[in-house]
Protein backbone atom coordinates (compact mmCIF):
# COMPACT_ATOMS: atom_id res chain seq x y z
CA UNK A 1 0.00 0.00 0.00
CA UNK A 2 1.13 3.35 -0.92
CA UNK A 3 0.81 7.09 0.84
CA UNK A 4 -1.28 9.57 -1.04
CA UNK A 5 -0.42 12.84 -0.89
CA UNK A 6 -2.64 15.90 -2.06
CA UNK A 7 -1.79 19.87 -1.10
CA UNK A 8 -5.32 21.53 -1.47
CA UNK A 9 -5.48 25.14 -1.04
CA UNK A 10 -9.60 25.87 -0.70
CA UNK A 11 -10.48 29.39 -2.13
CA UNK A 12 -13.65 31.78 -3.10
CA UNK A 13 -13.25 32.12 -6.93
CA UNK A 14 -15.93 33.80 -9.81
CA UNK A 15 -17.01 31.12 -12.25
CA UNK A 16 -19.81 30.14 -13.84
CA UNK A 17 -20.50 26.35 -14.31
CA UNK A 18 -24.26 27.08 -15.67
CA UNK A 19 -22.77 30.25 -17.38
CA UNK A 20 -24.24 32.35 -14.87
CA UNK A 21 -21.07 33.61 -12.93
CA UNK A 22 -21.38 33.70 -9.06
CA UNK A 23 -18.79 33.00 -6.11
CA UNK A 24 -17.62 29.01 -5.87
CA UNK A 25 -15.42 27.08 -3.68
CA UNK A 26 -12.96 26.17 -5.08
CA UNK A 27 -9.80 23.36 -4.76
CA UNK A 28 -6.79 24.61 -6.44
CA UNK A 29 -9.05 26.69 -8.54
CA UNK A 30 -11.38 23.60 -9.49
CA UNK A 31 -14.77 22.78 -8.78
CA UNK A 32 -15.73 19.88 -8.14
CA UNK A 33 -12.32 19.15 -7.24
CA UNK A 34 -9.84 16.50 -8.01
CA UNK A 35 -10.27 13.44 -8.05
CA UNK A 36 -9.03 11.36 -5.05
CA UNK A 37 -6.83 8.41 -7.24
CA UNK A 38 -5.92 6.04 -5.03
CA UNK A 39 -5.66 1.70 -4.55
CA UNK A 40 -7.08 -0.08 -1.51
CA UNK A 41 -5.49 0.27 2.07
CA UNK A 42 -3.15 3.28 0.57
CA UNK A 43 -3.08 6.31 3.09
CA UNK A 44 -4.58 9.57 1.95
CA UNK A 45 -3.01 12.44 3.53
CA UNK A 46 -4.52 16.05 2.24
CA UNK A 47 -3.23 19.03 3.52
CA UNK A 48 -5.87 21.71 3.38
CA UNK A 49 -5.34 25.19 3.23
CA UNK A 50 -8.43 27.21 4.19
CA UNK A 51 -7.78 30.53 1.77
CA UNK A 52 -11.20 31.36 2.33
CA UNK A 53 -10.12 34.50 3.86
CA UNK A 54 -13.36 35.17 6.35
CA UNK A 55 -15.01 31.63 6.41
CA UNK A 56 -14.34 28.21 8.22
CA UNK A 57 -14.30 24.94 6.26
CA UNK A 58 -14.33 20.97 7.05
CA UNK A 59 -14.20 17.88 4.95
CA UNK A 60 -15.78 14.63 5.03
CA UNK A 61 -14.99 11.73 3.47
CA UNK A 62 -18.24 10.32 2.23
CA UNK A 63 -18.22 6.32 2.47
CA UNK A 64 -14.76 6.30 4.43
CA UNK A 65 -15.63 4.63 7.53
CA UNK A 66 -12.37 5.98 9.16
CA UNK A 67 -11.55 3.11 11.54
CA UNK A 68 -9.14 3.71 13.86
CA UNK A 69 -9.38 7.75 13.05
CA UNK A 70 -12.39 8.97 14.00
CA UNK A 71 -11.42 12.79 14.36
CA UNK A 72 -10.42 12.83 10.40
CA UNK A 73 -14.49 12.21 10.16
CA UNK A 74 -14.45 15.81 8.71
CA UNK A 75 -17.34 16.73 10.07
CA UNK A 76 -17.36 20.06 12.18
CA UNK A 77 -19.29 20.07 15.38
CA UNK A 78 -19.36 16.26 15.82
CA UNK A 79 -15.70 15.17 15.16
CA UNK A 80 -13.36 18.44 14.63
CA UNK A 81 -13.44 21.99 15.26
CA UNK A 82 -13.84 23.72 11.92
CA UNK A 83 -10.38 25.14 10.23
CA UNK A 84 -9.56 28.64 10.62
CA UNK A 85 -9.18 30.82 7.61
CA UNK A 86 -5.28 30.98 7.15
CA UNK A 87 -4.83 27.81 8.90
CA UNK A 88 -3.46 24.23 7.46
CA UNK A 89 -5.30 21.04 8.34
CA UNK A 90 -3.71 17.59 7.72
CA UNK A 91 -6.17 14.61 7.03
CA UNK A 92 -4.72 11.40 7.50
CA UNK A 93 -6.55 8.37 6.47
CA UNK A 94 -6.59 4.93 5.18
CA UNK A 95 -9.51 3.90 2.05
CA UNK A 96 -9.88 0.23 3.58
CA UNK A 97 -11.97 -0.81 0.41
CA UNK A 98 -12.37 -0.07 -3.36
CA UNK A 99 -15.36 1.23 -4.88
CA UNK A 100 -16.60 4.72 -5.58
CA UNK A 101 -16.65 7.64 -2.49
CA UNK A 102 -16.86 11.41 -2.63
CA UNK A 103 -15.68 14.51 -0.21
CA UNK A 104 -17.03 17.33 0.44
CA UNK A 105 -17.62 19.74 2.25
CA UNK A 106 -19.53 19.52 5.99
CA UNK A 107 -19.82 22.90 7.46
CA UNK A 108 -22.64 25.04 7.30
CA UNK A 109 -23.87 24.72 3.81
CA UNK A 110 -20.68 24.97 1.77
CA UNK A 111 -21.09 22.06 -0.15
CA UNK A 112 -23.64 23.12 -2.70
CA UNK A 113 -20.99 26.41 -3.15
CA UNK A 114 -18.96 23.77 -5.06
CA UNK A 115 -16.95 22.38 -2.80
CA UNK A 116 -17.03 18.55 -3.66
CA UNK A 117 -14.91 15.39 -5.55
CA UNK A 118 -14.74 11.96 -6.42
CA UNK A 119 -12.67 9.52 -4.39
CA UNK A 120 -11.89 6.21 -6.69
CA UNK A 121 -10.40 3.47 -4.51
CA UNK A 122 -9.42 0.71 -7.38
CA UNK A 123 -8.00 -2.89 -5.96
CA UNK A 124 -4.82 -3.77 -5.60
CA UNK A 125 -1.91 -4.31 -8.59
CA UNK A 126 -3.25 -7.74 -9.60
CA UNK A 127 -6.57 -8.29 -7.99
CA UNK A 128 -9.23 -8.41 -10.95
CA UNK A 129 -12.77 -6.63 -10.31
CA UNK A 130 -15.63 -9.30 -10.85
CA UNK A 131 -16.74 -7.67 -13.97
CA UNK A 132 -14.74 -7.14 -17.23
CA UNK A 133 -14.90 -3.33 -18.21
CA UNK A 134 -12.34 -1.54 -20.80
CA UNK A 135 -12.23 1.97 -19.47
CA UNK A 136 -13.19 3.55 -15.83
CA UNK A 137 -14.49 6.46 -15.89
CA UNK A 138 -16.25 8.57 -12.91
CA UNK A 139 -19.42 11.39 -13.39
CA UNK A 140 -20.78 13.43 -10.69
CA UNK A 141 -24.28 15.00 -10.71
CA UNK A 142 -24.97 18.08 -9.03
CA UNK A 143 -27.33 20.63 -8.54
CA UNK A 144 -26.91 24.62 -9.05
CA UNK A 145 -28.41 27.60 -6.99
CA UNK A 146 -27.47 31.14 -8.07
CA UNK A 147 -27.49 32.65 -4.51
CA UNK A 148 -24.82 32.41 -2.23
CA UNK A 149 -25.07 29.54 0.41
CA UNK A 150 -25.32 32.70 3.13
CA UNK A 151 -28.49 34.19 1.30
CA UNK A 152 -29.83 30.59 1.85
CA UNK A 153 -29.02 29.57 5.36
CA UNK A 154 -30.07 32.89 6.57
CA UNK A 155 -33.48 32.56 4.72
CA UNK A 156 -34.06 28.93 6.11
CA UNK A 157 -33.05 30.21 10.03
CA UNK A 158 -35.44 33.06 9.65
CA UNK A 159 -38.86 34.37 10.35
CA UNK A 160 -40.75 34.43 7.77
CA UNK A 161 -39.11 31.51 6.51
CA UNK A 162 -38.03 31.88 2.91
CA UNK A 163 -37.56 28.28 1.06
CA UNK A 164 -34.75 28.02 -1.00
CA UNK A 165 -37.02 27.09 -3.84
CA UNK A 166 -35.83 24.68 -6.74
CA UNK A 167 -32.14 24.40 -8.40
CA UNK A 168 -31.31 26.97 -11.14
CA UNK A 169 -29.78 24.07 -12.89
CA UNK A 170 -28.54 21.12 -13.16
CA UNK A 171 -24.45 19.89 -13.36
CA UNK A 172 -23.32 17.36 -15.02
CA UNK A 173 -19.35 16.93 -13.94
CA UNK A 174 -19.76 19.99 -12.68
CA UNK A 175 -20.92 21.88 -15.86
CA UNK A 176 -24.93 23.02 -16.56
CA UNK A 177 -26.67 25.74 -18.68
CA UNK A 178 -28.59 28.05 -17.57
CA UNK A 179 -30.56 30.14 -20.12
CA UNK A 180 -29.47 33.55 -20.07
CA UNK A 181 -32.19 34.96 -21.61
CA UNK A 182 -34.40 34.42 -18.39
CA UNK A 183 -35.81 37.62 -17.60
CA UNK A 184 -34.21 39.95 -15.23
CA UNK A 185 -30.66 38.45 -15.48
CA UNK A 186 -28.10 41.69 -15.17
CA UNK A 187 -26.03 41.95 -18.47
CA UNK A 188 -23.05 40.51 -17.82
CA UNK A 189 -23.18 37.95 -15.34
CA UNK A 190 -24.64 35.75 -17.47
CA UNK A 191 -22.57 34.50 -20.53
CA UNK A 192 -23.76 31.65 -22.93
CA UNK A 193 -21.05 31.19 -25.02
CA UNK A 194 -17.92 30.73 -22.32
CA UNK A 195 -16.26 27.19 -23.36
CA UNK A 196 -16.78 26.92 -19.20
CA UNK A 197 -20.25 26.01 -19.45
CA UNK A 198 -20.05 24.17 -22.88
CA UNK A 199 -21.56 20.65 -22.09
CA UNK A 200 -19.43 17.81 -20.50
CA UNK A 201 -18.27 15.61 -23.06
CA UNK A 202 -17.75 12.07 -22.58
CA UNK A 203 -15.56 10.44 -25.22
CA UNK A 204 -15.92 6.96 -25.72
CA UNK A 205 -14.58 4.20 -28.42
CA UNK A 206 -17.14 1.99 -30.45
CA UNK A 207 -17.24 -1.78 -29.39
CA UNK A 208 -15.82 -1.03 -25.89
CA UNK A 209 -17.84 -1.77 -22.12
CA UNK A 210 -16.97 1.47 -20.05
CA UNK A 211 -17.60 1.52 -16.17
CA UNK A 212 -19.00 4.97 -15.03
CA UNK A 213 -18.64 5.94 -12.01
CA UNK A 214 -21.71 7.95 -11.10
CA UNK A 215 -22.47 9.43 -7.81
CA UNK A 216 -24.99 12.56 -6.47
CA UNK A 217 -24.10 15.44 -4.23
CA UNK A 218 -26.92 17.26 -5.06
CA UNK A 219 -27.77 19.82 -2.35
CA UNK A 220 -31.46 18.83 -3.07
CA UNK A 221 -33.04 16.88 -5.90
CA UNK A 222 -33.21 13.21 -6.29
CA UNK A 223 -32.44 12.59 -9.92
CA UNK A 224 -32.81 10.13 -12.92
CA UNK A 225 -29.78 9.63 -15.33
CA UNK A 226 -29.84 8.13 -18.70
CA UNK A 227 -27.82 7.85 -21.70
CA UNK A 228 -30.16 7.50 -24.77
CA UNK A 229 -29.94 4.74 -26.04
CA UNK A 230 -27.99 2.69 -24.06
CA UNK A 231 -28.82 0.39 -21.40
CA UNK A 232 -26.73 0.30 -18.31
CA UNK A 233 -25.77 -2.46 -15.89
CA UNK A 234 -25.43 -1.61 -12.16
CA UNK A 235 -22.39 -3.85 -10.69
CA UNK A 236 -21.47 -1.60 -7.67
CA UNK A 237 -23.44 0.67 -5.03
CA UNK A 238 -22.03 3.12 -2.65
CA UNK A 239 -18.52 0.93 -2.66
CA UNK A 240 -20.50 -2.86 -2.38
CA UNK A 241 -20.50 -4.71 -5.70
CA UNK A 242 -24.20 -5.40 -6.91
CA UNK A 243 -25.85 -8.57 -8.54
CA UNK A 244 -25.91 -6.90 -12.17
CA UNK A 245 -28.93 -5.66 -13.30
CA UNK A 246 -30.21 -3.76 -15.99
CA UNK A 247 -31.49 0.11 -16.00
CA UNK A 248 -32.63 2.27 -18.85
CA UNK A 249 -32.57 5.10 -16.26
CA UNK A 250 -30.79 4.80 -12.68
CA UNK A 251 -32.05 6.85 -9.34
CA UNK A 252 -29.57 8.45 -7.46
CA UNK A 253 -29.70 10.56 -4.14
CA UNK A 254 -27.86 12.82 -3.00
CA UNK A 255 -25.08 10.86 -1.36
CA UNK A 256 -25.53 7.83 -3.26
CA UNK A 257 -22.36 6.42 -5.51
CA UNK A 258 -23.31 3.95 -8.30
CA UNK A 259 -20.94 2.02 -10.69
CA UNK A 260 -23.10 1.16 -14.16
CA UNK A 261 -21.43 -0.73 -16.88
CA UNK A 262 -21.78 0.63 -20.35
CA UNK A 263 -21.54 -1.00 -23.91
CA UNK A 264 -20.70 1.60 -26.51
CA UNK A 265 -22.93 -0.81 -29.09
CA UNK A 266 -24.60 1.47 -30.81
CA UNK A 267 -24.63 3.42 -33.94
CA UNK A 268 -20.69 4.77 -34.24
CA UNK A 269 -21.88 7.43 -37.01
CA UNK A 270 -23.48 10.21 -34.35
CA UNK A 271 -23.36 11.19 -30.85
CA UNK A 272 -25.84 10.70 -28.21
CA UNK A 273 -26.92 12.64 -25.35
CA UNK A 274 -26.64 11.82 -21.47
CA UNK A 275 -29.43 13.62 -19.29
CA UNK A 276 -30.31 14.19 -15.64
CA UNK A 277 -33.55 14.98 -14.51
CA UNK A 278 -35.28 15.96 -11.28
CA UNK A 279 -37.68 13.50 -9.86
CA UNK A 280 -39.64 13.31 -6.67
CA UNK A 281 -40.47 17.11 -6.93
CA UNK A 282 -42.59 19.12 -9.01
CA UNK A 283 -38.98 20.79 -10.31
CA UNK A 284 -38.99 24.03 -12.45
CA UNK A 285 -35.57 23.21 -13.06
CA UNK A 286 -34.31 22.38 -16.22
CA UNK A 287 -33.05 18.36 -17.10
CA UNK A 288 -29.06 18.75 -17.36
CA UNK A 289 -27.44 17.20 -20.73
CA UNK A 290 -24.10 15.98 -21.87
CA UNK A 291 -22.66 14.56 -24.78
CA UNK A 292 -21.85 10.91 -25.46
CA UNK A 293 -19.44 11.43 -27.94
CA UNK A 294 -18.53 7.92 -30.18
CA UNK A 295 -14.89 8.67 -31.02
CA UNK A 296 -14.28 9.99 -34.12
CA UNK A 297 -17.19 12.22 -34.41
CA UNK A 298 -16.74 15.92 -33.29
CA UNK A 299 -16.86 16.23 -29.59
CA UNK A 300 -19.37 19.15 -30.06
CA UNK A 301 -21.41 18.05 -32.72
CA UNK A 302 -25.00 18.03 -31.05
CA UNK A 303 -26.69 14.41 -31.62
CA UNK A 304 -29.56 14.60 -34.20
CA UNK A 305 -32.26 14.22 -31.65
CA UNK A 306 -34.49 15.09 -29.15
CA UNK A 307 -32.92 14.40 -25.87
CA UNK A 308 -34.47 11.89 -23.28
CA UNK A 309 -37.60 13.78 -21.31
CA UNK A 310 -36.82 11.22 -18.55
CA UNK A 311 -39.32 9.53 -16.35
CA UNK A 312 -42.14 10.95 -14.82
CA UNK A 313 -41.16 13.05 -11.83
CA UNK A 314 -44.28 11.87 -9.49
CA UNK A 315 -43.63 8.02 -10.04
CA UNK A 316 -43.08 6.51 -6.90
CA UNK A 317 -43.25 3.13 -7.94
CA UNK A 318 -40.38 2.70 -10.61
CA UNK A 319 -38.05 4.27 -7.91
CA UNK A 320 -39.27 1.74 -5.01
CA UNK A 321 -38.45 -0.87 -7.61
CA UNK A 322 -35.05 -0.08 -8.28
CA UNK A 323 -34.41 -0.26 -4.74
CA UNK A 324 -36.15 -3.85 -4.50
CA UNK A 325 -33.63 -4.75 -7.70
CA UNK A 326 -30.76 -4.08 -5.56
CA UNK A 327 -28.79 -7.24 -4.10
CA UNK A 328 -25.56 -8.43 -3.08
CA UNK A 329 -23.46 -9.70 -5.05
CA UNK A 330 -22.59 -13.55 -5.37
CA UNK A 331 -19.71 -14.53 -3.89
CA UNK A 332 -19.59 -11.01 -2.09
CA UNK A 333 -22.49 -11.30 0.45
CA UNK A 334 -21.91 -10.29 4.06
CA UNK A 335 -24.81 -11.49 5.56
CA UNK A 336 -26.04 -9.48 8.49
CA UNK A 337 -26.59 -10.73 12.05
CA UNK A 338 -29.69 -12.06 12.32
CA UNK A 339 -31.24 -10.23 15.32
CA UNK A 340 -30.87 -7.04 16.55
CA UNK A 341 -29.80 -6.10 19.88
CA UNK A 342 -31.65 -2.28 19.73
CA UNK A 343 -34.64 -0.93 17.39
CA UNK A 344 -34.32 2.96 16.18
CA UNK A 345 -37.35 4.23 14.92
CA UNK A 346 -37.35 7.57 13.23
CA UNK A 347 -40.04 9.66 12.38
CA UNK A 348 -39.02 12.04 9.71
CA UNK A 349 -41.25 15.10 9.93
CA UNK A 350 -41.34 19.04 9.47
CA UNK A 351 -41.79 20.80 12.16
CA UNK A 352 -42.02 24.23 14.09
CA UNK A 353 -39.80 25.34 16.57
CA UNK A 354 -40.25 28.84 18.60
CA UNK A 355 -41.82 29.63 15.39
CA UNK A 356 -39.05 28.55 12.40
CA UNK A 357 -39.65 25.67 10.78
CA UNK A 358 -37.43 23.15 11.01
CA UNK A 359 -37.19 19.21 10.50
CA UNK A 360 -36.97 16.95 13.47
CA UNK A 361 -36.57 12.95 14.69
CA UNK A 362 -39.32 11.60 16.44
CA UNK A 363 -39.95 15.31 16.98
CA UNK A 364 -36.63 16.24 18.42
CA UNK A 365 -35.04 18.86 15.98
CA UNK A 366 -31.08 18.41 16.14
CA UNK A 367 -28.83 21.32 16.81
CA UNK A 368 -24.57 21.23 16.28
CA UNK A 369 -22.98 22.02 19.21
CA UNK A 370 -20.26 24.42 20.19
CA UNK A 371 -18.02 21.70 21.47
CA UNK A 372 -17.81 18.64 19.01
CA UNK A 373 -19.10 15.89 20.27
CA UNK A 374 -16.24 13.62 19.92
CA UNK A 375 -14.03 15.86 21.71
CA UNK A 376 -16.50 16.59 24.71
CA UNK A 377 -17.01 12.95 25.04
CA UNK A 378 -13.65 11.59 24.86
CA UNK A 379 -12.00 14.88 27.13
CA UNK A 380 -15.29 14.43 29.39
CA UNK A 381 -16.77 17.59 29.26
CA UNK A 382 -20.18 15.59 28.58
CA UNK A 383 -21.55 18.23 31.32
CA UNK A 384 -21.76 20.58 28.03
CA UNK A 385 -24.38 18.61 26.06
CA UNK A 386 -28.13 17.70 27.10
CA UNK A 387 -27.65 14.48 28.98
CA UNK A 388 -31.37 13.10 28.52
CA UNK A 389 -31.57 10.00 25.58
CA UNK A 390 -33.51 11.10 22.49
CA UNK A 391 -36.12 9.45 21.99
CA UNK A 392 -36.32 5.60 20.72
CA UNK A 393 -39.57 5.64 18.80
CA UNK A 394 -42.60 7.99 18.28
CA UNK A 395 -46.34 7.49 19.26
CA UNK A 396 -47.39 4.77 17.14
CA UNK A 397 -50.55 4.42 18.09
CA UNK A 398 -51.49 7.48 17.08
CA UNK A 399 -49.54 9.30 14.96
CA UNK A 400 -51.34 9.55 11.80
CA UNK A 401 -48.22 9.45 8.82
CA UNK A 402 -50.42 10.73 6.18
CA UNK A 403 -51.49 14.28 7.50
CA UNK A 404 -50.22 16.75 8.76
CA UNK A 405 -49.68 16.22 12.42
CA UNK A 406 -52.59 17.65 14.67
CA UNK A 407 -49.83 19.65 17.04
CA UNK A 408 -46.30 20.59 14.72
CA UNK A 409 -44.26 22.16 17.22
CA UNK A 410 -41.14 20.26 18.23
CA UNK A 411 -38.32 20.39 20.60
CA UNK A 412 -35.02 20.93 19.65
CA UNK A 413 -31.54 19.31 20.85
CA UNK A 414 -27.95 18.43 21.03
CA UNK A 415 -28.44 15.28 22.76
CA UNK A 416 -27.58 11.86 21.33
CA UNK A 417 -27.90 8.18 20.94
CA UNK A 418 -25.23 5.84 22.98
CA UNK A 419 -25.19 2.90 21.28
CA UNK A 420 -23.38 -0.82 23.08
CA UNK A 421 -20.16 -1.12 21.26
CA UNK A 422 -20.12 -3.96 18.88
CA UNK A 423 -24.03 -4.41 19.42
CA UNK A 424 -26.68 -4.90 15.97
CA UNK A 425 -28.47 -1.55 15.93
CA UNK A 426 -32.14 -1.52 13.86
CA UNK A 427 -33.32 1.73 12.49
CA UNK A 428 -36.40 2.05 10.66
CA UNK A 429 -36.92 5.47 8.88
CA UNK A 430 -40.31 5.80 8.80
CA UNK A 431 -41.95 9.02 6.38
CA UNK A 432 -44.73 10.98 7.09
CA UNK A 433 -46.85 14.20 5.54
CA UNK A 434 -45.14 17.42 5.56
CA UNK A 435 -46.54 20.28 7.33
CA UNK A 436 -48.28 20.72 4.03
CA UNK A 437 -51.68 18.53 3.14
CA UNK A 438 -51.01 15.87 0.51
CA UNK A 439 -47.54 16.29 1.06
CA UNK A 440 -44.57 13.61 1.57
CA UNK A 441 -41.11 14.20 0.63
CA UNK A 442 -37.94 12.04 -0.22
CA UNK A 443 -34.89 11.89 2.23
CA UNK A 444 -31.61 10.34 1.60
CA UNK A 445 -30.31 9.37 5.03
CA UNK A 446 -26.57 8.72 5.68
CA UNK A 447 -24.32 7.20 8.06
CA UNK A 448 -21.01 8.46 8.71
CA UNK A 449 -18.25 5.33 9.85
CA UNK A 450 -20.53 2.31 8.93
CA UNK A 451 -22.13 0.69 6.20
CA UNK A 452 -25.53 -1.04 6.72
CA UNK A 453 -27.61 -3.62 5.43
CA UNK A 454 -30.72 -2.42 4.53
CA UNK A 455 -33.60 -5.12 4.89
CA UNK A 456 -36.52 -3.84 3.72
CA UNK A 457 -38.22 -0.78 1.80
CA UNK A 458 -41.83 -0.46 2.50
CA UNK A 459 -45.38 1.76 2.14
CA UNK A 460 -47.22 3.52 5.08
CA UNK A 461 -47.03 3.18 8.81
CA UNK A 462 -44.12 0.02 9.57
CA UNK A 463 -45.75 -2.96 11.22
CA UNK A 464 -43.79 -3.40 14.03
CA UNK A 465 -45.20 -6.94 14.14
CA UNK A 466 -45.56 -7.97 10.66
CA UNK A 467 -43.05 -6.02 8.58
CA UNK A 468 -39.78 -7.80 9.85
CA UNK A 469 -40.90 -11.18 8.46
CA UNK A 470 -40.39 -9.78 5.21
CA UNK A 471 -36.51 -8.53 5.63
CA UNK A 472 -34.18 -9.50 3.41
CA UNK A 473 -31.98 -11.32 5.29
CA UNK A 474 -29.96 -13.08 2.71
CA UNK A 475 -28.68 -11.03 0.30
CA UNK A 476 -29.36 -7.38 1.35
CA UNK A 477 -26.77 -4.80 -0.08
CA UNK A 478 -25.00 -3.01 2.03
CA UNK A 479 -25.06 0.76 1.23
CA UNK A 480 -24.35 4.25 3.57
CA UNK A 481 -27.03 6.23 1.95
CA UNK A 482 -30.27 5.31 1.59
CA UNK A 483 -33.93 6.78 0.53
CA UNK A 484 -37.03 6.83 2.61
CA UNK A 485 -39.68 7.38 -0.19
CA UNK A 486 -42.24 9.69 0.21
CA UNK A 487 -44.93 7.99 3.19
CA UNK A 488 -42.57 4.97 3.09
CA UNK A 489 -40.19 3.67 5.41
CA UNK A 490 -37.05 1.75 5.15
CA UNK A 491 -35.25 -0.88 7.73
CA UNK A 492 -31.37 -0.30 8.46
CA UNK A 493 -29.13 -2.91 10.13
CA UNK A 494 -25.78 -2.06 11.05
CA UNK A 495 -22.85 -3.00 13.79
CA UNK A 496 -21.47 -0.50 16.12
CA UNK A 497 -18.21 -1.72 16.13
CA UNK A 498 -16.31 1.64 14.93
CA UNK A 499 -15.32 3.40 18.25
CA UNK A 500 -16.31 6.99 17.61
CA UNK A 501 -18.86 9.50 17.33
CA UNK A 502 -20.70 9.47 13.68
CA UNK A 503 -23.68 11.49 12.53
CA UNK A 504 -26.78 10.18 10.79
CA UNK A 505 -28.56 12.74 8.77
CA UNK A 506 -30.81 13.79 5.61
CA UNK A 507 -28.07 14.88 2.93
CA UNK A 508 -30.46 17.40 1.53
CA UNK A 509 -28.26 19.96 2.55
CA UNK A 510 -31.03 22.13 3.60
CA UNK A 511 -32.49 19.62 5.56
CA UNK A 512 -29.79 18.91 7.47
CA UNK A 513 -29.29 22.63 7.96
CA UNK A 514 -32.91 22.50 9.43
CA UNK A 515 -31.72 19.90 12.07
CA UNK A 516 -33.36 16.28 10.37
CA UNK A 517 -29.82 14.14 11.99
CA UNK A 518 -28.74 12.78 14.49
CA UNK A 519 -25.67 11.35 16.31
CA UNK A 520 -24.56 8.00 17.48
CA UNK A 521 -21.89 7.29 20.04
CA UNK A 522 -20.27 3.80 19.82
CA UNK A 523 -16.96 2.56 22.15
CA UNK A 524 -15.77 6.12 23.23
CA UNK A 525 -13.29 4.55 25.63
CA UNK A 526 -12.07 2.81 22.76
CA UNK A 527 -10.95 6.04 20.73
CA UNK A 528 -7.49 6.38 20.36
CA UNK A 529 -5.49 9.91 21.86
CA UNK A 530 -7.29 12.56 19.85
CA UNK A 531 -4.86 15.24 17.37
CA UNK A 532 -5.01 18.46 19.01
CA UNK A 533 -5.69 19.66 15.75
CA UNK A 534 -8.79 19.03 15.66
CA UNK A 535 -9.79 21.21 18.96
CA UNK A 536 -9.50 24.89 19.41
CA UNK A 537 -13.46 25.99 19.13
CA UNK A 538 -16.18 25.59 22.81
CA UNK A 539 -14.75 23.83 25.20
CA UNK A 540 -11.78 22.83 24.01
CA UNK A 541 -9.72 25.69 24.11
CA UNK A 542 -9.13 24.80 27.90
CA UNK A 543 -7.76 21.20 26.90
CA UNK A 544 -3.95 22.06 27.15
CA UNK A 545 -2.09 21.26 23.88
CA UNK A 546 1.67 20.93 23.46
CU1 LIG B 1 -21.95 13.24 2.67
CU2 LIG B 1 -22.57 13.96 6.65
O1 LIG B 1 -22.34 13.71 4.62
CU1 LIG C 1 -34.50 15.35 3.95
Amino acid sequence: ARVRHYKWEVKYEYKSPDCFKKLVIAINGRTPGPTILAQQNDTIIVELKNSLLTENVAIHWHGIRQIGTPWFDGTEGVTQCPILPGDTFVYRFVVDRPGTYLYHAHYGMQREAGLYGSIRVTLPDGVPEPFPYNYDRSIILNDWYHKSTYEQATGLSSIPFTWVGEPQSLLIQGRGRFNCNTPGIEAGVCNATLPECSPYVLTVIPGKTYRLRISSLTALSALSFEIEGHNMTVVEADGHYVQPFDVKNLFIYSGETYSVLVKTDQDPSRNYWASVKVVSRNSTTPNGLAIFNYYPNHPRKSPPTIPPTGPMWDAVEPRRAQGLAIKARQGFIHPPPPISDRLLVFLNTQNRVNGYVRWSVNNVSFNLPHTPYLIALKENLTHLLDQTPPPDGYDFVNYDIFSVAKNVNATTSDNIYRLQFNTTVDIILQNANTMNPNNSETHPWHLHGHDFWVLGYGKGKFDLYNDPKNYNLVNPIMKNTVAVQPYGWTALRFVANNPGVWAFHCHIESHFAMGMGVVFEEGIEKVGKLPTSIMGCGATKGIPRP
